[in-house]
């Protein structure tokens, strides 16, 4: 099938680009390149070895879009473009709600008069809020804690409503816990703005030597060591996550919402454990207090993702960390 990823050359999106591409999807990539950068579709052309269709362009841009999806003849849409740091969003939370929630209805707008009506979103388990029980079903009650975790809510439920007014519409909401780790190759992988807001890439740019030290923010959350416990998922497991996803798609008869996470909590501590053993580096750290908004824990039920995609997480800590360190050494090497 020939599949739009909107913010396709952004992380998750690069890496699903290849796994689209290796089971013999054509993806077309349409990115307005705010936090990505043009130079990694010629990376990816090189490890998938055939040219990648890339738009250059902002999804608010609806007669772009309708084009866009004409001329290549798309047959669904996986929708990753949009504003992410959750700090950022209060800062400036117009932007993200005319970036993601705006910038979804345009994407809709354009997808309905190019009559193509099967789509993949780009949720988050920020959706969850602040747990009231682990593992996270897909029922468990929905909040939001910040504007972007809002823009994420709100996007969920405009797709709902669309489901139940045409049900012509194939709609699957993908909710993404910790995505981390890089592409075997080492030649993409994360690549934030400035310093980075989260873990692994921070810990990434001090194994390297770009930065000095890790804070930690709190060690005195109830886990077995006091430090926040995550889902951190392979962007690669994620990526496959999208090819079971587009299965799973065709006919589905209801608006669904499906979890993406291995199921399995990890510690900060455990983290910073699991780096130095892959990358044979110390990476120095400091205890300090608390960051605002942050949770104790959150881990996924994988139980619909098994039962509904037939799809489990593969990669484990040190494929993520021997990635991780293998892509920010290269980063390093061409900045
Ligand atoms: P990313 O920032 O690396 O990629 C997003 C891409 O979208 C970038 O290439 C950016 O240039 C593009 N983009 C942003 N606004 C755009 C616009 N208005 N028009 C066109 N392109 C635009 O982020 P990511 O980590 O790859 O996340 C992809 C999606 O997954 C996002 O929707 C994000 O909210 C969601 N998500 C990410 C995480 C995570 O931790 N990375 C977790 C849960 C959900
Ligand atoms: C992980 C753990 C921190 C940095 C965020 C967004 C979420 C989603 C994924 C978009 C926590 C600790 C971190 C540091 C630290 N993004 N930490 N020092 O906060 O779980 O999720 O990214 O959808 O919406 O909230 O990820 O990597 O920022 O933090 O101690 O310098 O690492 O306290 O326990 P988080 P994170």
């Amino acid at each position: 099938m020939n599949i739009l990823l909107t913010g396709g050359a952004g992380y998750i999106g690069s890496h699903t680009v290849i796994a689209l591409s290796e089971a013999g999807h054509t993806p077309v990539i349409y990115d307005n390149f705010c936090n990505s950068n043009k130079s990694v579709v010629e990376r990816l052309e090189k490890i998938i070895g055939k040219p990648v269709a890339m738009v250059e362009g902002d999804i608010r841009d609806t007669p772009l879009l309708t084009k866009t999806l004409q001329n290549h003849e798309i047959n669904a849409v996986i929708h990753f473009a949009g504003l992410k740091a959750v700090g950022e969003s209060s800062i400036i939370p117009l932007e993200y709600y005319s970036s993601n929630v705006y910038g979804t209805l345009c994407l809709l707008e354009a997808m309905n008069q190019a009559r193509v009506k099967n789509l993949v979103f780009s949720s988050s388990a920020t959706v969850y809020g602040d747990p009231q029980y682990l593992p996270l079903d897909e029922q468990h009650p929905l909040s939001a804690t910040n504007p972007y975790g809002r823009t994420k809510l709100h996007i969920e439920e405009i797709l709902k409503d669309l489901k139940a007014s045409d049900s012509e519409w194939n709609v699957l909401c993908l909710r993404y816990f910790n995505p981390v780790g890089a592409h075997v190759s080492g030649l993409i992988g994360e690549d934030p703005n400035g310093v980075p807001n989260n873990l692994l890439p921070f810990i990434a740019q001090v194994a390297a030597g770009k930065l000095a030290k890790l804070k930690i923010f709190g060690n005195d959350y109830s886990t077995p060591d006091g430090t926040g416990v995550r889902d951190y998922i392979h962007v690669m497991d994620l990526a496959e996550g999208h090819l079971a996803a587009l299965s799973y798609l065709e006919g589905l008869s209801d608006w669904t919402a499906i979890n993406l996470g291995t199921g399995q909590g990890y510690s900060v501590l455990e983290m910073i454990k699991a780096y130095e053993m892959a990358s044979r580096i110390e990476i120095p750290f400091e205890f300090t207090l608390r960051r605002p908004g942050d949770i104790a824990a959150c881990y996924a039920s994988v139980e619909k993702a098994k039962s509904d995609l037939g799809w489990v997480a593969k990669r484990g800590l040190e494929d993520i960390c021997v990635s991780s360190y293998k892509w920010q050494t290269y980063r390093s090497s061409i900045a």
